[in-house]
């Protein structure tokens, strides 16, 4: 997936262009280009790599046009270089592309045996090859535009400006999200109403199918068969300041030590603190009757689902399916209509779960989604929005948003299980009082920060790292498998403590760390024989538990205390450790920690 961006501006457009595409940057960082219509001249500038090769070039030779179009890449169709980059263009049009042409096979062997020659790999060039080919059969841009679209398949939004037209710009979604903003006799099309922010705060955005031409004083917006509709235009709330690291060194690290700030916020927002109860705004869902729940979500959203079962089965007594989305979208699951479908995403925007919520909703489920960008595309799905209070999150690792996820579905689990009347008036204060001491217990684990820097000279190069937790501790050993493989690109994987015997046991010897989530609960004892069969074979074993005992006790290469809380609240408790555990052993590797090579912020494409 990729950010794009148009801009029919009054003045010259490319750095406005540089400034939206530096908020796009969360959606893919291989490459990135622009191109500006001057003087009915079409212009173009790329760059492979991050956003600063692009303006460096932009330095060197300036691109004067007032309208112009960019793009930040995430590869999918070719390799991340200078020619992949887009805009891809003729002399007649350029195009940037967000997304997938599932039929670019076909229409490039028929365009190249009519005498088309392509310059990269992508799928998207079959679009400027086809768009080009109806300009030459004398149609206007508008008719060409419209004729392509119906030949594309797949999920896409485009942005397209034309040779010979300073005042045109034509924008199409089909799956893809795709903004358009209003501004003083100038015109915006975006990714996200963030990319625009800069620019304009009237934002409407554009349903599947919609395409819409621009120029500086018109957006007329249309449907697939060519009838004019109308969007409404809201008000954004983005911001317009772009977020900074503070005093850290990465954007992750300021993330990682925001979680007792955003984590209280998030509970100011659930909590009636003058009680220490449950309160969700707008949320009438009748746990009493809810026959079950089915949670859907990608990567650590997924994680924290998976902690969220453990919780509303434990608790509330209420069944739980939950699958990662880019399974259950095809698995063609039967539901019993009137079911609660609960979707978890920082962006929004994921495509994999956006289609899971969509498939869910034809099977007649309430949809109710945790977000974190409140306009993004899922939430305006949703019959109901669980907000997280993060804040934005620019490091690709999530973190302050995956403990933000896991304080919303606390404050869920509590109420599903009080209106279930499996958790008393006196327990639900008793478990809220626990949420609300959180912030406390994370500031001292942040505190001791520097422990991670000499554990995490124990994981760097290593190949293999094993992380096992049982219970709820089990999401936060795959979480933590998931963190250090994404940023430090070493072999992680997580497991439930009790199937190490049953094969991955066989991994084990002195060259392989394990690092095992065990607090004090229920099952510690349990997970206290696993780290005995590990140190058995060898293992080296990394121990995160909330006992000081046991960790002075057991022979562990190292350990880590944290301080002691309630069995409900530790897996929120321990991301923390293994975040910081995967964040030392990155910077001491030195990898590109908040933008780590081949993956992408929000992933829009299947
Ligand atoms: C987390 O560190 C990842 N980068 C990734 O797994 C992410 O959580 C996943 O892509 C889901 O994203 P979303 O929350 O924006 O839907």
């Amino acid at each position: 997936m990729c950010g794009i961006v148009g801009i029919l501006g009054t003045q010259p457009v490319a750095d406005d262009l540089v400034d939206a595409l530096k908020r796009l940057e969360y959606r893919g960082y291989d490459s990135a280009g622009i191109s500006t219509v001057e003087n009915g001249v079409l212009g173009r500038l790329r760059a492979k790599g991050k956003l600063k090769n692009l303006q460096k070039r932009l330095n060197e030779a300036p691109l004067q046009g007032h309208a112009g179009i960019g793009h930040t890449r995430w590869a999918t169709h070719g390799a991340p270089n200078e020619s992949n980059a887009h805009p891809h263009m003729t002399d007649k049009v350029a195009v940037v592309h967000n997304g997938i042409i599932e039929n670019f096979k076909a229409l490039r062997d028929k365009l190249e045996s009519e005498g088309a020659h392509f310059e990269s790999d992508t799928d998207t060039e079959v679009i400027v090859h086809l768009i080009s080919e109806e300009l030459a059969s004398g149609r206007a841009p508008e008719q060409a535009v419209h004729g392509v679209l119906a030949q594309l398949e797949g999920a896409f939004a485009i942005a397209v400006i034309f040779g010979g037209h300073d005042d045109l710009m034509i924008g199409a979604r089909r799956g893809s999200p795709l903004a358009i903003g209003y501004g003083e006799d100038q015109m915006y099309l975006g990714s996200d109403a963030i990319a625009l922010a800069p620019f304009t705060d009237r934002v409407s955005y554009m349903e599947d199918g919609d395409w819409v031409i621009l120029t500086r004083s018109s957006a007329t917006i249309l449907d697939e068969g060519g009838q004019e509709v109308e969007r409404k235009i809201t008000k954004s709330f983005a911001s317009a300041m772009l977020v900074d690291k503070g005093n850290h060194r990465h954007f992750m690290a300021k993330e990682i030590h925001q979680q007792p700030e955003v984590i209280a916020h998030t509970l100011g927002y659930y909590v009636d603190l003058t009680k220490n109860i449950v309160k969700i705004p707008d949320f009438d869902i009748d746990f009493k009757t809810l026959p079950r729940i089915t949670i859907s979500a990608c990567g650590t959203a997924y994680y924290a689902g998976l902690v969220a079962k453990y919780w509303f089965e434990r608790y509330a007594r209420l069944p739980v399916e939950i699958d990662v989305a880019s399974e259950m979208r095809y698995r063609e699951a039967p539901m019993e209509p009137g079911g609660l479908a609960l979707f978890i995403s920082q962006s929004g925007e994921t495509a994999d779960t956006l289609a899971t919520l969509r498939y869910c909703r034809e099977q007649k489920q309430h949809v109710a989604a945790v977000v974190n960008v409140k306009e993004s595309t899922i939430a305006r799905e949703s019959d109901a929005v669980l907000p997280t209070l993060a804040g934005p999150e620019i490091g690709v690792a999530s973190t302050k948003a995956f403990t933000c996820q896991l304080t919303v579905l606390a404050c869920l689990a509590i109420k599903a299980g009080r209106e279930r009347g499996h958790i008393s008036k006196d327990e639900e204060v008793e478990l809220v009082t626990q949420l609300v001491e959180l912030p406390r217990h994370i500031s001292s684990v942040l505190k001791n920060e520097h422990l991670f820097e000499k554990i995490a000279h124990g994981l760097a190069h290593k190949r293999d790292v094993l992380y096992l937790g049982r219970g709820s501790s089990y999401p936060i050993a795959l979480e933590g498998a998931l963190k250090l493989k994404e940023i430090s690109y070493i072999h992680a994987e997580g497991y439930a403590a009790g199937e190490l015997k049953h094969g991955p046991i066989a991994l084990i010897d002195e060259d392989v760390p394990v690092v095992v989530v065990a607090p004090k609960d229920d099952l510690f004892e349990k997970t206290v024989s696993n780290m005995q069969e590990v140190a058995a074979r060898g293992g080296q074993i990394i121990l995160l538990t909330d006992d000081q005992e046991a960790a002075e006790n057991f022979n562990a290469a190292s350990s880590f205390v944290v301080p002691k809380a309630h069995s409900f609240t530790n897996p929120l408790l321990f991301a923390v450790p293994v975040q910081l555990l995967a964040y030392h052993t990155a910077v001491f590797m030195g990898t590109d920690v908040d933008q780590p090579r081949n993956l992408a912020k929000s992933v829009t494409v299947e």
